[in-house]
């Protein structure tokens, strides 16, 4: 069963087992946040290895390209503070 989840506040369809990385890109979104130095950051490796695809979920990072959508999940991009 597949749901919704939102990503900043936009709402994403999802279908049953898949991931949020899978999703957001779906939805034309390969943009997840912005590095340090201002790169894009979106899927890279795809099994958890490069952490460029971090998200944010109830305030930690998370790998989009592992976790699985669950209904009424909010997302946000991690937002990167230089110093
Ligand atoms: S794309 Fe590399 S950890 Fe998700």
């Amino acid at each position: 069963m597949g749901g919704i989840i939102h990503w900043q506040g936009r709402k994403i369809a999802f279908r049953a087992g898949e991931t949020v990385a899978s999703a957001l890109l779906r939805a034309g979104i390969p943009q997840f946040g912005q590095s340090g130095t201002g790169l894009e950051r979106g899927v890279f490796c795809g099994i958890g290895q490069c952490q460029n695809c971090l998200v944010m979920l109830a305030g930690r990072p998370v790998e989009a390209c592992l976790l699985q959508c669950v209904d009424g999940m909010n997302l946000e991009p991690q937002q990167w503070v230089t110093q």
